[in-house]
């Protein structure tokens, strides 16, 4: 297991660790990547809650990292990527949408069983509703892969008439068979998108590294007034982000959708309900 420097939190806050503290760790390919650690550590300590959150990068097999886990005597961890689907077969139960979503993106360890849940979808969803109600609306989801099939059952579920395009298109009607969904192709986008109110990026163009300027949406589709949502955190402002901001589309970028996935871990974390204040903090800690 590979713990490489520990930078909990922001620089000029502590935190106190004694033999009752709660350990907790993101597990992820690169667990730095998303800077979203030090918020956990901001939300415990305004709960007053004895529990400290690390990134581990992990370059070995899940399998070993959760074993080590758990003879540590972790409390839980988040899963980043690539493990969301990999670490599934050493899960002994799964909550809340992580069946059906077939992935997690976080553990609890519970008297030596595994417990993973999924709070991606409804993190996307509750970031998506700070700007608009999603019910009976019309919203454009691109992308097929994990992401995809999260929001695609959030939104669903909360009354939104998707309509689903993917590069490759079997896997978009794949998804969309799920829940009743319509699919159309990417070539098709112009016209979708001409009485729709939400357009969802769930791809990853957009990302740091070769994809960066890419956008899943051409500029010049974008209108005042439409809904843009990214998932893609970094960079903190994609280029579908910045083209919708000029075309005065309403935005939510991904950092949105990174917070609330978070703040949907606090309570099976810690068992306290986060209310504002908490939430608050952990907001300024990922600002
Ligand atoms: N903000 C958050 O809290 C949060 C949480 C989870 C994930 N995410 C982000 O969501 C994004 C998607 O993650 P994921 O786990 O769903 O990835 P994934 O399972 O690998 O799916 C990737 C998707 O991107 C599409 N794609 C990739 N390259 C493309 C290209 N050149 N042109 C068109 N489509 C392309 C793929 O299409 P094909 O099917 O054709 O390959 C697929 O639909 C990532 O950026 C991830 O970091 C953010």
């Amino acid at each position: 297991m590979n713990i490489s420097g520990i930078p909990i939190a922001k620089t000029g806050s502590s935190i106190e660790v004694d033999a009752q503290t709660q350990l907790f760790a993101v597990l992820a390919g690169n667990s730095r990547s998303s800077g979203i650690y030090p918020l956990y550590n901001a939300g415990f300590k305004t709960a007053g809650y004895n529990g400290i959150y690390i990134p581990i990068d992990v370059d070995e097999d899940i399998k070993n990292t959760l074993d080590s886990l758990i003879s540590l005597g972790f409390r839980g961890a988040g899963i980043g990527v690539p493990f969301k689907v990999a670490i599934m077969p050493y899960v002994n139960e799964l909550v809340g949408d992580a069946s059906r979503i077939g992935a997690i993106n976080y553990v609890v360890f519970d008297k030596g069983r595994v417990v993973g849940g999924n709070t991606d979808g409804l993190g996307a969803l509750k970031a998506l509703k700070e700007k608009t109600t999603v019910s009976g609306k019309k919203v454009i989801l691109v992308g097929a892969g994990g992401m995809a099939k999260a929001i695609m059952l959030a939104v669903s579920d909360e009354g939104g008439r998707l309509f689903i395009t993917n590069r490759t298109p079997e896997k978009a009607s794949d998804l969309a068979k799920r829940v009743n969904a319509q699919t159309f192709l990417p070539e098709e986008l112009p016209r979708e998108i001409q009485d729709a109110q939400v357009v969802i990026n769930a791809t990853t163009l957009g990302m740091k590294g070769i994809q960066e300027k890419m956008s899943a949406i051409p500029k010049d589709l974008l209108k005042p007034g439409l809904i843009v949502q990214d998932v893609v955190s970094v960079p903190r402002e994609t280029q579908l982000i910045i083209d919708a901001k000029e075309k005065g589309c309403i935005v939510v970028p991904a950092r949105r959708t990174s917070l609330w996935q978070a703040v949907l871990k606090f309570q099976p974390f810690t068992g306290i309900k986060p209310d504002g204040t908490i939430i608050a903090a952990m907001e300024k800690a990922f600002n």
